[in-house]
């Protein structure tokens, strides 16, 4: 529950105001479906006692005021006024699962982009630390997760408990120790079924989001180190870790949609048994064929719109249950999120030197990287860093690039120190050819642009000129 309300925190205020519409909606649809099961009953009383339409004082009313003079043509009446509420009814709850799903997954979408957006603004070291494939299956898969197993139960949910709250009402007012008798049945089995699978659903859905987050990783790591694992002939075995989490995650989504099946099956079987309950509780009243008629009629209708919707209802509960641990991720991750301002194109003059004096930068507390570096480097001059494995070479090369930031000591380009606010136009300035490369799927242009939209052809190949690839280039049989 907790989880539920953070998660309507951390929507955008529009989306709120959506869901907050589909919820009048809901409620409206949920009083159209009493009109729905309600207008079944002058239909079946007529057919069952044509002469009711004089006893009854309604029915009398309804006939005066259509000025029907016959019975016949009252019947058909009574009959077309039925079937275009229960058509209206169904055009309504289309049009609203529309929108809710389209509610549902706008919102899944919305969160996937503030979650890779936010990735993108973490504090840089973040990344030399964090899992990446961690966080692409955050933003990808449990996005999703989100989306079927509990933004789309939680609006059925509420679709569902309203029309058949709405249902039960006019039954209770209707009929009301008939359907106490039958409400509590049906009812009580699916809350009884749902409390003895409550606690194995949170703790299947606790486990598959290590699970998930298990695959994704080995997924990755495997395709990563693919030249390395083929060439010592390991790729299958690595590979191979992929079983057990993804078996298990397998099964476990598996258990829980059958939970959510389990009573449709009971119930489908005690329906029957229901319609029997009816008729023995009408004949116990001591009411005839034609009085059993219309009760049994509205109960079977309202059976029929009432057995979906607890069985709705008990399955959104145990995809809520299951998939409720993705929201506690996405929430998370999300918090502290900030709009980041447009980057400037302003590059910083250099024309003397990089310096850097007394940096020191430590990836984890206590274990530093680099001490106390101090460090000239002229403009125009080629400069090589030479050291053992581990000695803090790209680590010094990232806090040049800006990509780390110092934990002591200072670097400034001609004088001027490297903070947040100059550190963007600095990088602008930089060429940076990194040690492992990676391309884009994408054309050779778009590789060189990396990022850049629309890629500027022209711009391309002078880069690739000055880097002495444009011959290279321009003789690949698609070129650019
Ligand atoms: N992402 C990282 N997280 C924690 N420690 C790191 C990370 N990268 C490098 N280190 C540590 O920082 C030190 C310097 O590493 P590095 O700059 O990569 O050395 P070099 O490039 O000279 O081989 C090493 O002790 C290394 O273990
Ligand atoms: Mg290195």
């Amino acid at each position: 529950m907790r989880a539920l309300i953070d998660l309507v925190r951390a929507m955008r205020a529009r989306d709120r105001r959506r869901l907050a519409l589909i919820a009048l909606g809901l409620t409206g649809a949920g009083l159209l479906e009493v009109v729905g099961v309600a207008s079944v009953i002058p239909f079946l009383t007529l057919v069952g006692d044509p002469a009711a339409a004089t006893r009854l004082p309604y029915l009398a009313h309804i006939r005066d005021t259509l000025g029907l003079a016959d019975d016949r043509s009252f019947l058909i009446a009574a009959g077309l006024a039925a079937l275009l509420a229960i058509l209206v009814t169904a055009v309504v709850n289309a049009a609203l699962t529309y929108a809710q799903l389209l509610f549902t997954h706008l919102t899944g979408y919305g969160f996937a982009r503030r979650l890779l957006f936010r990735y993108l603004a973490r504090e840089r070291l973040f990344f030399t630390q964090g899992n990446s494939a961690e966080l692409a299956k955050n933003v990808l898969s449990e996005t999703d997760r989100l989306v079927i197993g509990v933004l789309t139960p939680a609006t059925v949910i509420a679709s569902r408990a309203i029309s058949a709250l709405a249902v039960i009402a006019f039954l209770l007012v209707y009929a009301p120790r008939l359907a106490l008798i039958l409400g509590g049945g049906f009812g009580g089995l699916y809350v009884g079924i749902y409390l003895v699978m409550r606690a194995r659903l949170a703790s299947l859905g606790a486990r598959s989001v290590g699970d998930n987050a298990q695959r994704y990783r080995v997924v990755q790591e495997t395709l990563g180190a693919l030249t390395e694992l083929k060439l010592y002939g390991r790729a299958e075995t690595f590979a191979g870790k992929f079983d057990t989490p993804a078996h298990a995650y397998a099964k476990a989504t598996a258990e829980s949609l059958l939970t959510g099946q389990m009573p449709r099956f009971v119930i489908e079987a005690l329906a029957f048994g229901g319609v029997i309950v009816v008729v023995l509780f009408a004949l116990a009243q001591g009411l005839d064929t034609a009085g059993i008629l219309p009760l049994l009629g509205l109960f079977a209708f309202a059976g029929y719109r009432m057995l979906p919707a607890f069985q709705n209802i008990f399955n959104s509960l145990a995809l809520l249950r299951f998939y409720l641990p993705a929201v506690r991720v996405i929430v998370d991750d999300l918090a502290g999120e900030t709009e980041s301002p447009p980057r400037t194109l302003a590059r910083l003059p250099f024309c003397d030197a990089i310096r850097l004096e007394g940096v020191g930068f430590a990836y984890a507390p206590g274990r530093p990287a680099l001490a106390e570096v101090s460090l000239t480097i002229r403009a125009n001059t080629t400069v090589g860093l030479v050291g053992r494995t581990g000695s803090g070479k790209s680590t010094l090369v990232g806090l040049i690039l800006g990509i780390l930031t110092p934990d002591a000591g200072r670097i400034t380009v001609d004088g001027t120190p490297l903070d947040a606010d100059t550190l963007p136009a600095w990088q602008n300035r930089i060429g940076y050819v990194p040690q492992d490369v990676f391309l884009v799927d994408g054309t050779v242009a778009e590789n060189i642009a990396l990022g850049l939209e629309p890629v500027d052809r022209a711009a391309a190949e002078r880069a690739a000129r000055l880097a002495g690839a444009h011959d290279f280039v321009a003789a690949l049989p698609e070129g650019y």
